[in-house]
């Protein structure tokens, strides 16, 4: 493959029809900017150079190319006065930086057209070698070709010139194949006609698609190159459209990993994001959504209802209706349903994390479980644990974060609150309910509540007449008529009465 000396990306325009403070190309689509789609179809093709152009929003996209592909140099475009103006501007600032371009092709593309493959671009660049054309355009057949350029042949089929919508004759608007905007490029060819394109049109500009036109008309040759795939060259200029191509988009990568082994129940409600990684056997369950840099380790059950960002699962672990963010998942470990798994969470080997359980910058050991209604926060907890429920680690005094330990094989009773800074150790007891903030040393029961008294009667004396009342009385009297007939009634003890 011939590497192109230099790809430029056009991406100065403003994105009006977005409505958003936000520039077009940073919006995102599975995980990544629409422009980021474009640099890695780029990359492809191992280009010498890479230029951005960029104009509207030019801080945040300059930015965001410096994060991504630090390696690509931003060309900014003071005034948007065109696709050609846009390329010339690219041409001029690589020409001031004395970088040579030598003899290799210039290849042109848009930076608002995510769905446009590396591969596409590989047969862009051997249909123009092999036509030894001066220029390549990448052209689509639309079924509705409305506001695209379209491609105007000669009898003999050759490509004559490129005529806007707004330009184009009656006749010239009936074509179905249409410029996408991408083309590859002789660089002298280019640069020379670029010199002599006008803003005589409908729009007052500078045509990067008049060079076609003029560089037939100096006798060179021009060639298409047909996208079978119309999908690839979508630009996104509105909202509408950015919803269609995350779609597109979904169902491909669905698509690959499907093929690759992983059970998606439906490809409709499941997102992933293009850097997320999962095992053949995996299953995905319906409305889940992994973001970011997520992995999914083989025979682990993700969803339904999830929704995993930069979060790594171990193999067999299940997650069910949990949000996480920065978690790492162990090995058959059960998540969920309706659980907070927040930044820093380690959960160890078949740990369990249940239904309303939030945890936050925590280790949950092997096999310790945090079953119900709790939340975790700034803690380490050992292996073999047992978190109660409703427990909290009461780990913010209103004004610092402290620490909590929990050694291993500790059993926390329901309803704990461990007060930190507090340490647990190894196969300590906390009894229910109990208030935790001394230390507790290695196998005691730590017991941290007021003892419970039963005020005899005050509900017959201070209730009188109400429906508990009334309830206790008939209780009362069934109790001591059944101790009058039966002396040897077994006495029903009251639970607070016993040892504790
Ligand atoms: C352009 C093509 C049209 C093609 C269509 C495909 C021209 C004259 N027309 O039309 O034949 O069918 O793309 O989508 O080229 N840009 C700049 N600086 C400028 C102007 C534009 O960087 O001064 C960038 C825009 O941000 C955008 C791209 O170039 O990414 C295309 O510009 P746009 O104005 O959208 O051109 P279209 O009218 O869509
Ligand atoms: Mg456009």
């Amino acid at each position: 493959m011939n590497r192109p000396s230099v790809v430029v990306i056009l991406a100065a325009g403003e994105g009006k029809r977005m409505r958003s403070a936000t520039p077009k190309v940073l919006h995102a689509v599975a995980g990544r900017s629409l422009l980021g789609h474009v640099i890695e179809a780029a990359s492809t093709l191992e280009p010498l150079h890479l230029v951005v152009v960029v104009g509207h929003g030019r801080d945040l996209v300059i930015e965001h190319v410096g994060e991504i592909a630090p390696w690509a140099m931003t060309v900014v475009q003071e005034e948007q006065r065109g696709t050609g103006h846009a390329v010339r501007v690219a041409l001029d600032a690589l020409a001031g930086q004395n970088i040579d371009l030598g003899s290799g092709p210039v290849v042109i593309l848009t930076g608002d057209t995510p769905l446009l493959t590396g591969a596409t671009l590989v047969s862009l660049m051997s249909d123009h070698a092999s036509s030894s054309a001066s220029a390549t355009v990448l052209t689509a057949r639309l079924a509705d070709p409305t506001g695209y350029g379209r491609v105007v042949r000669d009898a003999d089929g050759a490509v004559n010139r490129i005529v806007e919508h707004k330009d184009a004759s009656p006749g010239e608007l009936d074509i179905s194949e249409v410029n996408s905007g991408m083309y590859a490029f002789s660089v002298d060819g280019l640069r020379a006609m670029l010199g002599r394109v006008t803003t005589e049109n409908a729009q007052s500009e500078e045509y990067l698609t008049d060079v076609i036109g003029l560089l037939r008309s100096e006798g060179e040759t021009v060639a298409a190159s047909l996208c079978g795939d119309e999908s690839e060259i979508l630009g996104v200029n509105d909202r509408l459209q950015l919803a269609q191509t995350a779609a597109v988009m979904r169902d491909r990568i669905n698509a690959r990993w499907m093929r690759d082994g992983v059970a998606i129940l439906d490809p409709a409600t499941t997102w992933l994001d293009v850097d997320v990684e999962i095992e053949a056997d995996v299953t995905v369950l319906p409305n889940t959504t992994l973001r970011g840099p997520t992995s999914v380790a083989a025979g682990a059950r993700i969803g339904p209802g999830t929704t995993l960002t930069s979060c790594e699962v171990g193999a067999d672990a299940s997650v069910i209706h949990t949000w996480a963010e920065l978690a790492v998942i162990g090995a058959r470990a059960s998540v969920g349903p309706f659980t907070y798994l927040r930044p820093g969470t380690v959960l160890g080997e078949g740990s369990k994390a249940g239904a309303y359980v939030e945890i936050k910058n925590s280790t949950v050991g092997d096999g310790s479980k945090v079953p119900h209604l709790s939340y975790v926060g700034d803690a380490e907890i050992g292996a073999g644990s047992n978190i109660g429920a409703a427990t909290v680690f009461v780990n913010y005094d209103g004004a610092e974060k402290h620490r909590t330990v929990v050694g291993d094989h500790v059993r926390i009773g329901s309803d704990t609150m461990l007060v930190a800074p507090v340490t647990i150790g190894d196969g300590a007891y906390t009894a229910a309910g109990s208030v935790i903030t001394d230390d507790v040393p290695p196998g005691a029961m730590a017991v941290g509540r007021a003892r419970q008294r039963n005020i005899a009667d005050w509900v017959l004396r201070r209730r009188p007449g109400t429906s508990s009342a009334q309830s206790a009385a008939a209780a009362q009297s069934a109790a001591s008529t059944a101790e009058t007939q039966s002396p040897h009634a077994s006495h029903v003890p009251n639970k607070a009465q016993e040892d504790r």
